[in-house]
């Protein structure tokens, strides 16, 4: 049986960097209470004419060339993002001109926090399928673009990047399984409420924004990241003790350390991220994986775990070999 395997990663970082002091002057805020209450340090914010597909072309030159692969050899690609550059064409079409590919299937995944998480699933099923061998899989985001910076609550929260990964066919054990699920119902608890069919005046008028009630979303997230681990484990008939490394999602330390208690896992075998890029919604994960193989934490042949919660509610899993 043909698995899908990861054989290049890369992540893009915007250079402007803004600390918890610099919204000290912009909110009432403190850098205290940010690092407390959510383990973020700074978070970095794209440039005014830096897109979403800037930051995803970057990282996918960076995951092409890890794996020693060219444009050309990529058949399939998928950008996981909620900060799109356009209504249309995709981003995934624009990031496809960009690496002179043409021809291959190219569209965009939009399961918000959980997107990177979906979009391996999905690219992994493409492979495992023989629909594709050589797949791009991008989480970018430009989320500056979307928050109100006049509310403390959500804009000391999130920064802007991209990480991405070449997926290829292997006979070597790749990604064992994903696991993805959504419930609509929480659509109200974080959510950006326009769009181009619905409440398209307030889009026009830039007012755009992140709302979120915080709480309810941490303790959905808490609960539902412990099931989904128990899920994941079942299903490869693994026990905690088999992860090498917790992947998570970079939204709030206190989440990444309740999930990795339930797991067992010492805080040294868990990812973070969190304090140098924020929420980076779907970035975070390939961004905090990409940051753990380039500085040699994560090695071959161990067993990765990677879970994330966002938006709609969407939550997700990813076990692999890597
Ligand atoms: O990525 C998708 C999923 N997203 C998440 O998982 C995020 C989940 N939620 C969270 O991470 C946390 O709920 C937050 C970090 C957003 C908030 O932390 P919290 O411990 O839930 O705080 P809270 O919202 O209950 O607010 C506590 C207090 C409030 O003051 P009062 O009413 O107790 O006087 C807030 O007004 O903290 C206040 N507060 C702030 N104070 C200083 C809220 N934001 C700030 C701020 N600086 N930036």
């Amino acid at each position: 049986m043909s698995y899908a395997r990861i054989t290049g990663t890369g992540s893009y970082l915007p250079e402007k960097v803004l600390t918890n002091h610099d919204l000290e002057q912009m909110v009432e805020t403190n850098d205290q209470w940010i690092r407390e209450r959510t383990g973020i340090e700074k978070r970095h914010i794209a440039a005014d004419d830096q897109t979403t597909c800037d930051l995803a072309e970057q990282a996918a030159r960076r995951a092409l060339e890890a794996a020693g692969r060219s444009p050309d050899d990529i058949d399939l690609i998928i950008v996981a993002t909620t900060t799109p550059d356009r209504v249309f064409p995709s981003t995934a079409c624009l990031v496809q001109q960009r690496l002179d590919i043409h021809g291959c299937a190219a569209f965009d995944i939009q399961a918000v926090c959980t997107g990177f998480v979906y979009a391996l699933g999905v690219a992994d099923k493409f492979i495992r399928t023989g629909a594709a061998k050589c797949a791009l899989v991008i989480g970018a985001e430009t989320l500056s673009r979307i928050i109100d910076w006049t509310d403390r609550s959500t804009c000391v929260l999130f920064g802007d990047g991209a990480g991405a990964v070449i997926l290829e066919a292997s006979e070597e054990p790749g990604i064992l399984s994903t696991h993805l699920h959504a419930d609509g119902n929480y659509e109200s608890l974080l959510t950006v409420n326009v769009g181009v069919s619905s409440n398209f005046d307030a889009l026009v008028r830039g007012e755009a924004y992140i709302h979120m009630k915080g709480n309810e979303v941490f303790r959905m997230a808490v609960n539902t990241l412990g099931r989904i681990v128990d899920e994941t484990l079942e299903a490869n008939h693994m026990t905690q003790a088999d992860v090498d490394w917790l992947i998570p999602h970079q939204a709030n330390i206190r989440i990444i350390n309740a999930t990795a208690r339930k797991l067992n896992m010492p805080p040294e075998r868990v990812v973070v991220t969190v304090d140098q890029h924020g929420n980076t919604s779907a970035a975070s994960v390939p961004m905090a994986l990409d940051v753990a193989v380039r500085d040699g934490r994560i090695q071959r042949g161990e067993t990765l775990l990677m879970e994330a919660f966002g938006g709609g509610f969407t939550w997700g899993s990813a076990l692999l070999k890597f």
